[in-house]
């Protein structure tokens, strides 16, 4: 018997449960002992190489969350189980399968690389699990390849990008270029990078690359002073970001410097003077004047002794996503109508700003345009207002 239909099984008999345990409602106290059996949350992030502090953040943050909820979500107690992904894409179907299969977890938050994205996705499309992503950009996820139990707190790589293609060609520039690790992550924000500059009268030259996490950059750089364009554009995120920015500077190139915001995300204490007057685009910016990004950066900065940042405020609302959606089935996490239901219908109160879940799952936001001043990623305005993925290819809906 394959797993799948062993689930399908266990599934089938939690929901038996369930109905049993209405009608035993005469026997409180044995029953209530098995409702609060502890939810399992599976965490499958990055806390070793280029992203480890991204998947620190998300992680601090998500106990931030359930903490703020007296350490239970629905009333059921919390069981975080991690795992390092190491940003592997070629171990990643065999690290999801550890978390739903061995471990059984009742729910999948993972991850931050794009590529490891698709190795949970194809595991968890067959499971059923419910996963939230909190930060992984790819499209496929809630594009062609969508499903009901997958949802994302983050993005989609198309999304920063995209608003900062508007923003460049907005401020006039007219041609530039992108610099980027050689995978999804990258390839998926060029091209919305690409889209908007040239449909705001831009040109953008083909692509430099490196392989992911190379951070050998000197042959890249030194090929732009040369190719003729008035801005460099670019993605890379963590230690990468932080090796690419200062070696830019170092190198003494004069172009401005812009990027999907990730580039000066959580970055900016390493990258020092080096990044300051560069412009990004982000669905987050460190100075966000709303009660609720002023209360999570206080409750994560006493919690981790550092400043909160995008892949943070990412974990937090995936742990606001949770809670929302298990408060609507009070716990009942089997109950999956109406808990999709519940979480498709979400509307969240996040450090970002208001957000909601787009027909395919994705997070519709707004997308701030930022500079570094003064060792702050503040917001100068909004490249993209409100902006939901295009969702191409998703049939949920
Ligand atoms: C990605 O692989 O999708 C990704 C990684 C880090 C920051 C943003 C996106």
């Amino acid at each position: 018997m394959s797993d799948l239909v062993n689930r399908g099984i266990l599934r089938r008999s939690m929901l038996k449960g369930a109905a049993a345990l209405t009608a035993a409602s005469a026997l409180p106290t044995r029953w209530s002992i098995a409702q609060e059996k502890p939810l399992k949350v599976g965490l499958m992030l990055p806390y070793s190489g280029t992203y480890a502090q991204l998947g620190e953040n998300i992680t601090t943050a998500i106990e931030v969350l359930v903490a703020e909820k007296g350490g239970k979500l629905a009333g059921r107690e919390v069981q975080i189980i991690k795992l390092d992904d190491e940003s592997k894409p070629e171990n990643a179907p065999q690290n999801a399968d550890r978390l739903v299969k061995r471990d059984q977890v009742d729910v999948l938050i993972g991850t931050v690389h794009s590529g490891v994205q698709m190795g949970i996705h194809k595991v968890v499309s067959e499971s059923g699990t419910l996963t939230i992503v909190p930060n992984a950009g790819n499209g496929a996820v809630t594009r062609e390849l969508c499903v009901k139990n997958v949802f994302r707190s983050s993005f989609t790589n198309w999304q920063p990008a995209y608003g900062m293609g508007v923003a460049a060609a907005r401020n006039g520039f007219r041609k530039s270029v992108w610099v980027t690790w050689d995978y999804a992550a990258g390839a998926e924000s060029g091209a919305g990078f690409k889209e908007a500059f040239e449909k705001g009268g831009g040109e953008v030259l083909p692509s430099l690359t490196l392989p992911f996490p190379q951070t050998n950059f000197q042959p890249l750089l030194a090929q732009l002073p040369g190719l003729g364009v008035d801005l460099v554009g670019s993605f890379f995120a963590g230690g990468g970001a932080v090796q690419f920015v200062k070696e830019y500077r170092a190198a003494g190139i004069k172009l401005p410097l812009c990027g999907s915001g990730f580039l000066t995300e959580g970055t900016l204490p390493a990258q020092g003077a080096a990044a300051e007057g560069i412009e990004t685009a982000l669905h987050y910016g460190d100075g966000l004047d709303n009660a609720k990004n002023i209360a999570f950066r206080k409750a994560f900065k006493d919690k981790a002794g550092r400043e909160a940042d995008v892949y943070a405020v990412q974990g937090y609302d995936a742990a606001q996503l949770l809670a929302l959606g298990l408060e609507a089935v009070r716990g009942k996490i089997e109950d999956e109508a109406n808990l999709y239901k519940a979480l498709r219908a979400a509307k969240i109160d996040s450090p970002r700003g208001p957000i909601s879940i787009s027909p395919a799952q994705n997070v519709t936001q707004n997308i701030y345009l930022r500079k570094v001043e003064g060792g702050m990623n503040k917001v100068v305005g909004i490249a993209a207002d409100n902006l939901a993925d295009p969702g191409t290819g998703c049939k949920l809906a």
